[in-house]
C-alpha cells in the first residue's frame, strides 16, 4: 500500500442526531463485549450514547479510510489494543496497523480524526474538542496548567476573547498530550503555543521534554459547529504538510 500525499480525515458527528433507538441499535452492534461493557457502566443515558457514537465514529472512520482503498473491513471487525497510558491503536486487522487515528467526544460532539494507511509518514495524530460553553477555564485554572508563555499572551486580552484564547490553548495542549500518547508524564508547561490567525497555524514555540525527538510537529485549529472548538497535532517523519478535510459523519445516519 503506497501513498502519495499524505492526508488526514477529521470526521466528527453531533451525538444528538444520531440518538434514536433504532439508529443507535444498530451502532452498538459495530462495538465489542469490552465497549459494550463500558457503555453500560454509564449511569445517564446521555453519556451512554455519547460513548456508543463515539466508538461507532471511530470504527466507521476506520471503515472508510479502508474503503478509500478499496478495501472492506467491517466495523464490527476492528481490534484494538492501548499503550501504558490507555492510547488506542489498531491491532487487527494486521495491515491496518500502522495507521494512526485519534478519538475526542464532549458534550454534543464527538470527532475522529484518521491518516490513511500505508507509509504516510504520519506517526502520531491527537484530536480534541470542547465546547465554546465550557465553564470553570479561566486564567486561574490556566495558571496552574498552561506554560508562562500562553499565561501572558492570554493575560494581554479580556472578556469573551480571553475565554475562546484559552479553550485555544486548551484544545491544542490536549491535541499534543493526546498524539505523543503518554498521557500527563509530559508536564502542560513543558510545551507553549503561539496561536494561528486566519491564514497562519498555530506554532509550538517550546517544547522542554520532546526536544531531542526527530517527529516533525504540526498543528491545525478548526470550529466544526458554531458551538465547538477542535485541535489537531500531527507527528511526522518529514516536514511535509498533510492535507486535512474535516467532514460530518453523515455515513453513521
Ligand atoms: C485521554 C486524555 C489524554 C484526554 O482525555 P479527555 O480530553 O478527557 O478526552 P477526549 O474525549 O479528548 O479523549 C478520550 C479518548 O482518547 C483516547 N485516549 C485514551 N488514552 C489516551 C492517551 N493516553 N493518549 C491519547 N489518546 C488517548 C481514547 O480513544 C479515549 O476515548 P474513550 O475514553 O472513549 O475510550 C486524558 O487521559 C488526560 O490525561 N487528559 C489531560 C487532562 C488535563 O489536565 N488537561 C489539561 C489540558 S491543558
Amino acid at each position: 500500500m503506497e501513498i502519495d500525499a499524505a492526508h488526514i480525515d477529521i470526521w466528527y458527528i453531533e451525538p444528538e442526531v444520531v440518538a434514536n433507538a433504532e439508529r443507535l441499535g444498530r451502532l452498538e452492534r459495530w462495538l465489542d463485549d469490552e465497549e459494550l461493557a463500558r457503555a453500560n457502566r454509564f449511569r445517564f443515558k446521555e453519556h451512554r450514547d455519547l460513548y456508543v457514537v463515539s466508538h461507532a465514529l471511530l470504527r466507521g472512520a476506520l471503515t472508510q479510510c479502508a474503503q478509500s482503498q478499496t478495501q472492506q473491513i467491517n466495523p464490527a471487525d476492528w481490534r484494538f489494543k492501548n499503550n501504558a497510558f490507555g492510547k488506542p491503536f489498531v491491532e487487527q486487522p494486521d495491515p491496518y496497523q500502522n495507521i494512526a487515528f485519534n478519538l475526542s467526544h464532549t458534550e454534543g460532539l464527538a470527532a475522529v480524526a484518521v491518516s490513511q494507511a500505508g507509509r504516510s509518514g504520519i506517526e502520531y495524530i491527537g484530536v480534541d474538542v470542547e465546547p465554546l460553553s465550557r465553564k470553570g477555564l479561566d486564567l486561574a485554572l490556566a495558571r496552574q496548567f498552561f506554560s508562562t508563555e500562553e499565561i501572558a499572551a492570554a493575560a494581554a486580552i479580556t472578556g469573551a476573547e480571553q475565554a475562546i484564547r484559552l479553550l485555544e490553548y486548551w484544545t491544542l495542549k490536549e491535541s499534543f498530550i493526546k498524539a505523543v500518547g503518554q498521557g500527563l508524564s509530559i508536564p502542560l508547561e513543558s510545551f507553549a503555543f503561539r496561536l494561528g490567525s486566519d491564514t497562519t497555524s498555530p506554532v509550538l514555540i517550546r517544547n522542554d521534554v520532546l526536544s531531542a525527538t526527530s517527529t516533525n510537529w504540526q498543528f491545525w485549529q478548526f470550529q466544526p459547529t458554531t458551538a465547538h472548538v477542535t485541535a489537531l497535532t500531527v507527528g511526522t517523519t518529514g516536514t511535509h504538510r498533510p492535507n486535512v478535510s474535516i467532514k460530518r459523519a453523515d455515513w453513521l445516519l
